[in-house]
């Protein structure tokens, strides 16, 4: 069978469309259409690293959670993990990718022999088993994450012992907002 090929004109033939460049006079002129129908409206948050102690949801002691962006339909979360406090946190599975950026300290899983330090940015693939402990000379962490899917926490033999998803974790930020006196819709801010 043929593989079907497109005719080479200058919107897809790759060598033009690296270098396309309009004429000046065009550069600035907003995009004139409009965005598709239901299409989610976009998220913006100006301060993420808020120093705003409402805005951070206790999840246990000495770990609180600042939510940025939950996503229901894409099975996803966007947060802010600050701790406080030294040692192990939790052994967990992931079902989904997770990305991170670490914004201040540093900790590690007990499974590899990196660091994770100020500016690393870590893949978690698929499938991986890990236990995140924070040193004891870092009196501060702060990592953003982005997390598909399930954390499935589990003992040493990979027995689950519990799980958080978007919607745990939806349902820990309301109430953390209904206590505070924001109302349990507070988080809706932060879906899509
Ligand atoms: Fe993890």
């Amino acid at each position: 069978m043929e593989c079907t090929s497109f005719p080479e004109t200058p919107m897809n033939d790759p060598r033009t469309r690296a270098i396309h460049v309009e004429p000046p006079d065009r550069r600035l002129i907003p995009y004139q259409r409009p965005q598709p129908w239901g299409m989610a409206p976009d998220l913006v948050i100006p301060d993420a690293l808020t120093g705003d102690e409402r805005l951070w949801a206790p999840v246990a002691d000495g770990i609180c959670s600042r939510p940025l962006h939950l996503n229901p339909l894409g099975g996803f979360y966007v947060h802010l993990l600050r701790v406080r406090r030294s040692g192990l946190l939790q052994r967990h599975r992931h079902s989904g990718p997770v990305h991170a950026w670490v914004l201040e300290g540093r900790w590690r899983y007990l499974e590899h022999d990196w660091i994770a330090e100020r500016g690393s940015y870590i893949f978690e693939p698929p499938g991986e088993t890990h236990t995140l402990v924070v040193p004891d000379d870092c009196a501060e962490m702060i990592t953003l994450f982005t997390v598909h899917g399930a954390l499935m926490y589990v003992d040493p033999d990979g027995v689950s012992t519990g799980y958080d998803d978007v919607f745990t974790r939806i349902e820990i930020y309301r109430a953390h907002f209904e206590a505070i006196g924001y109302g349990a819709d507070y988080v809706k801010r932060f879906m899509r």
